[in-house]
């Protein structure tokens, strides 16, 4: 059984007692997001009202997911922490390492042979530690658990951003680092701010052209890529009940485009048709028996005003379909006449060559029925396809209910290239060119969330637009960015003028959904006879060795980089090629801080070995220095570290010897991740002192023996003449997290613990 129903009705069983609790310390009535907070707080005890945007709450998370990209190093953390099983029902999901080429059959094999080791790793550290594992091909991630394991009320984590695509079916779901889910696997609770809430409030009905995917491209518009940063987004309305449920995973999938800790709505109709629909008769039935406790009171549906810190209204009958972007998911343009205006205003390419219809966000059965009735038409009216077709379906069920229902037949008929279940051109697995560098210059609509420059395909040059899959489908047939199916016609084969008609679809496929494997592989239950083998010559993988403790004595440390600005999780630990060596801690720290400026030269990776007085590349000094047994301090400036929780950006640096990274302020997820790898994260108590530093200084701890919660720290600073400076550091290091230091890192406390 993939869900766990047992689990689910303990869930359902705390709701009623904890969420009237909450009621009482908050002396209001509550919107769901709070009720399923406050029902998932770590500390059984609901007996404090929490400030939202301000307090950090520990919570227990019901479920945890993760990819193959960052569940390597999530899984090879996990192995340190010496437990025999996760602590949390938890699942891995291969989607992000098969590459789209010339469609499923081969692109999949082509990724078995080049990542098996990757996907055979991962298939055994599941096995052994009772981790549920999707095979490649088995689907996305985020569709395959809105099919399986997304529940009404629950709470889950997951290592990858668009984890929030579970809101769909009322859940509280967000996206992680590698680190975060750790703990959590670990039995360790999950610290997040609590956040503050938006509500959007969706009155009238969506109808002909436009579709859920229009209300977040509408709600993107409005609340920019920042506007949800921080908050949960709470839908709500007659638009929202009367709108499917993975049509509300699109929405939800999207809030990640506006920085949004999550999205949500209250449980409904269609989430329960939903669930029957997939199997899970005993779940809707448990929500039904709680069903006030899974959407928010009346009254602050009523008064939203009073209860969301901003709300939202938009009217669904009044909204038309969109397209965003390019290069930009907030940037909205409406079919037709405005998107003529300003694609010739801004040079943007008209002739569109590709419509891609898929991803986590719009690969559901009734995305991909919608999409094909307007490709149907096409056929039906002797139109031509004019852009090319590729089609990624979200999971095995999705494809193999499509394909018996004719469904992906249509598609093909348009010569169509049916992808692999897997994320594919969505995370740039897409051999479109041989050199993306120099590619051509041209447009592409797809049904995706994200469209950055070079996401796709690699090229820089390619314009990429979000939309809906049948707006997606309309628009790649008739090849012009600019078409509105509702006013336009085209010329078919025979001359004659033809209009499309408005599309169709099917909430939920009506002979039901029908799989032959849907790629799941539980784990044993015991598992403690697997091996996990990893070939010690593996460039992909690498088993973890503990990290020693950096101790109580830090002399004589070496400045390695004063960076200088912005100086984001990306500067740390780059992405794009260095994906491959994800699981690969040695080999993926020859990226460590090569896109920070060095303050001194103002040049990207060139920095200053003190032991040579040369100039080099900054993994291969930081390399000098640890052969020569040499401890580094790595300077920076305001919000260090900002950007994704990647931990990798503090791995690196441990791994590689540095001891201390001293900065005006942290962003706080990367501070934490410091500390987690047992390193010292610090913080100038004047700031002015960062033009203290020079480029030959020298280091001096003079009281970490005395490191304790509270108390600065102080440092000497020798410099190249021999002049000294004495300095004031600070951090927020409380007992818990020092301890995490003395150890060497908070997975060897947990592992002294369970020893
Ligand atoms: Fe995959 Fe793209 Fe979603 S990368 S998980 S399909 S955002």
């Amino acid at each position: 059984m993939a869900f766990d129903i047992k689990m689910i009705k303990e869930v359902y069983s705390k709701f009623p007692e904890r969420v009237e609790a909450a009621k009482k310390v908050t002396g209001k009535p509550l919107t769901l997001a709070e009720k399923i907070l406050y029902a998932h707080l770590w500390n059984v005890k609901v007996d404090k009202a929490f400030t939202r945007g301000k307090d950090y709450v520990d919570f227990a998370p019901d479920r945890i997911a993760c990819q193959d990209a960052t569940a390597q190093m999530a899984l090879l953390q996990f192995m340190q922490a010496g437990k025999d099983k996760v602590a949390v029902p938890t699942t891995v999901h291969c989607d992000h390492l098969i590459q789209a080429k010339d469609g499923a059959a081969t692109d999949l094999k082509h990724a078995n042979d080049v990542s098996s080791e990757v996907f055979d790793f991962l298939e055994s550290v599941s096995n052994k530690y009772g981790i549920g594992f999707w095979k490649p091909g088995a689907g996305i991630i985020h569709q395959v658990v809105l099919e399986n394991y997304a529940f009404p009320g629950g709470m889950m984590i997951g290592t990858d951003s668009h984890t929030v695509n579970a809101g769909g079916l009322g859940m509280v779901a967000i996206g992680v680092g590698g680190a975060d889910a750790v703990d959590v696997m670990a039995g360790m609770p999950w610290e997040l701010k609590f956040p503050k809430l938006i509500g959007v409030k969706l009155t009238g009905k969506l109808s002909g052209w436009t579709a859920p995917k229009d209300v977040i491209l509408k709600v993107a518009e409005i609340l920019t890529v920042k506007g949800g940063t921080g908050a949960i987004v709470e839908y709500f309305g007659p638009g929202a009940t009367a709108m499917s449920c993975t049509g509300k995973g699109t929405i939800c999938n999207m809030g990640a485009e506006i920085g949004a800790t999550t999205s949500t709505f209250g449980y409904d109709e269609s989430m329960e048709r939903y669930l029957r629909a997939t199997d899970r008769n005993d779940v809707a039935d448990a929500a039904n028996e709680i069903k006030e406790y899974l959407t928010a009171d009346a009254e602050v549906y009523a008064n939203p005003e009073q209860y969301f810190d901003q709300v939202i209204e938009i009217n669904l009958s009044e909204l038309g379909p969109l397209l965003n972007g390019p290069f930009t998911p907030d940037l909205s343009t409406s079919v037709g006449k405005e998107m003529t205006e300003k694609a010739q205003a801004n040079n943007w390419p008209l002739q569109v060559e590709w419509g891609l219809i898929g991803s986590c966000t719009n690969s559901s059965y009734e995305d991909l029925s919608r999409a094909a009735s307007i490709a149907q038409q096409a056929i039906d009216k002797g139109l031509k396809t004019k852009a090319e077709f590729g089609i990624n379906p979200g999971s095995e069920q999705v494809r193999y209910t499509a394909e018996r229902d004719g469904i992906l037949q249509v598609f093909e008929n348009l010569n169509a290239k049916i992808f692999t279940n897997a994320c594919g051109p969505c995370i740039g697995q897409w051999a479109r060119y041989s050199d993306p560098k120099n590619a051509p210059k041209n447009s592409i609509v797809h049904s995706f969330n994200r469209n950055f420059a070079k996401r796709a395909d690699g090229n820089p040059n390619t314009h990429a637009f979000v939309a809906s899959p049948e707006l997606t489908a309309a628009i790649a047939i008739s090849g012009r960015l600019d078409f509105n199916p509702m006013t336009d016609s085209l010329i078919n084969e025979n001359g004659e003028e033809v209009m499309f008609d408005e599309p169709t679809g099917w909430e939920l496929p009506p002979k039901g959904f029908e799989v032959k494997d849907n790629g799941y592989l539980a784990p044993e239950e015991d598992g403690s006879h697997v091996e996990i083998v990893v070939n010690p010559n593996s460039e992909r993988l690498e088993l973890l060795t503990p990290f020693e403790p950096i101790g109580n004595t830090i002399k004589g440390a070496k400045l390695l980089i004063k960076a200088y600005g912005k100086c984001t999780t990306d500067h740390i630990s780059m992405a794009g090629p260095w994906l491959r060596y994800r699981g690969h801690l040695d080999n993926i720290s020859n990226n460590m801080l090569i896109g920070a400026v060095n303050a001194f030269n103002k040049q990207t990776n060139f920095v200053k070995n003190q032991l040579t007085g040369e100039y080099d590349a900054v993994p291969k000094v930081q390399r000098e220095y640890k052969a020569k047994g040499i401890k580094t301090i790595v300077v920076g400036d305001h919000n260090y570290g900002e950007g994704s929780s990647r931990e990798h950006a503090a791995m690196e640096p441990r791994h590689l010897g540095v001891a201390a990274v001293l900065v005006k302020s942290f962003a706080r997820i990367h501070e934490t991740n410091l500390k987690k790898q047992g390193m010292l994260g610090l913080t100038f108590d004047n700031e002015a002192d960062y033009d203290l530093i020079q480029e030959d200084d020298t280091f001096n701890f003079l009281d970490l023996n005395e490191f304790s919660p509270s108390k600065s720290l102080t440092i000497e600073v020798v410099h190249a003449d021999g002049s000294k400076d004495t300095i004031v550091v600070n951090h927020t290091y409380n007992e818990g997290q020092i301890e995490w230091y003395k150890e060497g890192s908070a997975l060897n406390l947990i592992k002294k613990q369970n020893a």
